[in-house]
């Protein structure tokens, strides 16, 4: 029945159960986080133009000391809509550019095609549809530096060691000379980051919920989100942000073919962890990745920061 039912059925089947974030993402799930990235308390976005719009000059000459002409490669690109200002700023300071924007949805990249093409003159374009750790190790060698983006602190929602796992197998692709940009999202006030994935509006509980009604969707299966809530929080001591859903009553739920999860009252499913990195964590993972920490552009309340690494040879 796919991927999806099979991770599923596996999560719902452990204690404490648990389903992927990478799952929130079909068309209500991408419409529903096009909605949070406008809400007041959705910092996030804002810090990221913010280090786009001031820093982009300063990142494009900093590379440029080493490469004449550049390969950008974005994993998880998205629409283009913030990378368009940062390629336009890096555009005089390479003879070649080329960017190759990844992302595992087609419909993104047709926008992100036109978005990027209308706005930057002479750019080599290519969009690679597919699961980025498929994609990026299909990529053929090139004379160009290479500089692999992976922005929007998508970076949170991995564990520390899958950050590890993450940075040697980009570093895999890169030469000596080559470099990754990661945008992080940095601890701040506690309740400044609870706010953030507890919105007044809901949209934050609705963004959760659809988890719950894709199963329903695509593999038949009968979740009354009535009865189940969303159930954020913060604990300062790690710089997680975790996401669960709680049965609201004690709850058989079936699946069309032939599986069925039973939810004590008050039993919570994991779904996300956003992690908000101290300056320590990033430390850390360069130093057990093998790269070393090229620069750093912090917005201007130094919330949020993009990191340039390179492979420490
Ligand atoms: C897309 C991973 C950056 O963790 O902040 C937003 C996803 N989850 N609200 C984040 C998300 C709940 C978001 N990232």
């Amino acid at each position: 029945m796919g991927e999806f039912f099979e991770h599923v059925k596996e999560g719902l089947s452990k204690s404490p159960k648990e389903i992927s974030s990478r799952y929130f993402y079909d068309a209500k799930g991408d419409a529903l986080y096009q909605g949070i990235m406008k809400l007041d308390e959705y910092y996030l976005p804002r810090c990221e133009m913010q280090i786009i719009d001031d820093k982009s000059h300063q990142i494009a000459q900093d590379i440029a000391a080493q490469h004449s002409s550049l390969q950008v490669v974005e994993l998880g690109a998205g629409d283009g809509s913030k990378t368009k200002h940062l390629l336009k700023q890096f555009r005089p300071y390479f003879s070649d550019l080329e960017y190759v924007a990844m992302d595992i949805s087609e419909n993104v990249l047709d926008i992100n095609q036109t978005e990027i093409r209308n706005e930057i003159e002479s750019i080599d374009y290519n969009g690679i549809a597919g699961n980025y750790f498929e994609t990026y190790q299909s990529l053929t060698e090139t004379s160009n530096g290479r500089l692999v983006l992976f922005l929007g602190a998508n970076i949170g929602n991995y564990t520390t060691e899958e950050v590890i796992d993450f940075f040697k197998f980009v570093q895999s692709g890169l030469d000596r000379n080559d470099y990754f940009l990661v945008a992080f999202d940095l601890v701040k006030d506690p309740r400044k980051i609870l706010a953030a994935y507890d919105d007044s509006q809901g949209i934050t509980k609705q963004f959760n919920l659809n988890l719950l009604e894709r199963m329903n969707r695509e593999l038949g299966a009968n979740f009354d989100t009535r009865h189940f809530d969303h159930f954020p929080f913060y604990d300062p001591l790690t710089g997680i942000a975790s996401s669960q859903i709680i049965s609201m009553k004690k709850q058989t739920v079936d699946f069309s073919h032939g599986f069925s999860a039973s939810f004590d009252l008050y039993e919570a499913i994991h779904t996300e962890i956003s992690k908000k990195f101290f300056w320590s964590d990033i430390e850390e993972i360069a130093e057990e990745s093998n790269m070393h920490i090229a620069q750093n552009y912090f917005n201007t309340n130094k919330g949020y920061s993009f990191v340039l690494f390179q492979p420490a040879g």
